[in-house]
C-alpha cells in the first residue's frame, strides 16, 4: 500500500485534496482526524475509502461534500477553490454539483418516497413538469419505483437507504459521495448499487465516493483507499 501523503499533480483531476488535515479538539488534546491527506480523483473513478470505525471516513465524505471545513488544506472540486467561496456559493456548488448519500440515511420522515426525491430537485430550481421523469428514472435504478407513493415511516432500513442512494442520484450530480450505501442491503441489493454506480461513471464525467466496511464491495470500485491514524493508503 502507498501513502498518499506525497502531492501529486491532479491535471484533470474532478476532486483535488492537497495537504488536508483536521483536527478535533476534544478539551483535552488534539485529535488529528486527517493527517496531510492528498488524493486526486478523476472523471470515471469509483474509489472506495475503507478503514476501521473513527477513521475519519464521513469526516472526510462531509469535508469533500463541502458541509464542514479542514483545518487546513486546499480542496479543489471541478477547478473551483471550494473553501475560498463564501457560504452562499459553497451551498450553489453543493447543490449542483454533489450528490450525498449519509451513512444515517436522513430521509424526511412523513414525506413520501416521491417528496423526498423531489426536494433535491426542487432545490436545484428543476421546472416542476421535468421532476416526475427523473424521481421515476433514479428509483427505477435502484429497483424502487413500486414505493414511489410510499412514507418514508413504513420504509425497511434497506428501502430507506436505496431511497436515500436514488435521491443522491436524482440531481445527476459531477460528484457522488455515499457513506456506506449498501450497508444494510442484502448481498444482491448491494450489487444492485454498485452496479448502478459503475453504469454512472461510465458516461466519464462523473466520479464516486464510497465508503464501505465490505471488501466484496469494494473490489468493485476502481481504487480502494483506506484511512489508517488519519493517514489516507492507497492499496
Ligand atoms: N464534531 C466532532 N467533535 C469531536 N470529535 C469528533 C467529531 N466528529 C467526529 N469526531 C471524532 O472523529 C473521529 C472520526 O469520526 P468519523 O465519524 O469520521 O469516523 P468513521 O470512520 O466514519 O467511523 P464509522 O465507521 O464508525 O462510521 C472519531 O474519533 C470521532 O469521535
Ligand atoms: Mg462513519
Amino acid at each position: 500500500m502507498n501513502n498518499l501523503a506525497a502531492s501529486t499533480p491532479g491535471i484533470g483531476a474532478l476532486v483535488q485534496v492537497i495537504d488536508m488535515t483536521k483536527t478535533y479538539n476534544n478539551g483535552l488534546e488534539l485529535i488529528y482526524v486527517l493527517r496531510n491527506v492528498n488524493l486526486n480523483i478523476y472523471p470515471g473513478e469509483i474509489v472506495a475509502v475503507m478503514g476501521p470505525s473513527g477513521s475519519g471516513k464521513s469526516t472526510f465524505l462531509f469535508i469533500l461534500g463541502i458541509f464542514l471545513h479542514p483545518t487546513s488544506g486546499s480542496y479543489i472540486l471541478g477547478g473551483q477553490d471550494v473553501l475560498c467561496l463564501d457560504r452562499t456559493g459553497q451551498a450553489e456548488f453543493r447543490r449542483n454539483r454533489v450528490g450525498f448519500v449519509f451513512q444515517s440515511c436522513d430521509l424526511l420522515e412523513n414525506s413520501t418516497v416521491y417528496e423526498n426525491l423531489e426536494f433535491p430537485l426542487i432545490y436545484a430550481g428543476i421546472d416542476r413538469a421535468d421532476r416526475p421523469a427523473r424521481i421515476t428514472a433514479a428509483l427505477e435504478r435502484v429497483n424502487l419505483e413500486h414505493r414511489i407513493h410510499h412514507s418514508s415511516n413504513r420504509l425497511s432500513g434497506g428501502e430507506r437507504q436505496r431511497v436515500a442512494v436514488a435521491r443522491a442520484l436524482v440531481n445527476q450530480p459531477q460528484v457522488i459521495l455515499a457513506d456506506e450505501p449498501t450497508g444494510q442491503l442484502d448481498r444482491s441489493h448491494g450489487h444492485l448499487v454498485m452496479d448502478h454506480f459503475a453504469e454512472i461513471v461510465s458516461d466519464g464525467k462523473t466520479a464516486i465516493v464510497v465508503v464501505t466496511h465490505d471488501p466484496e464491495m469494494a473490489a468493485r470500485c476502481t481504487r480502494i483507499c483506506s484511512l489508517r491514524d488519519g493517514v489516507l493508503y492507497e492499496q
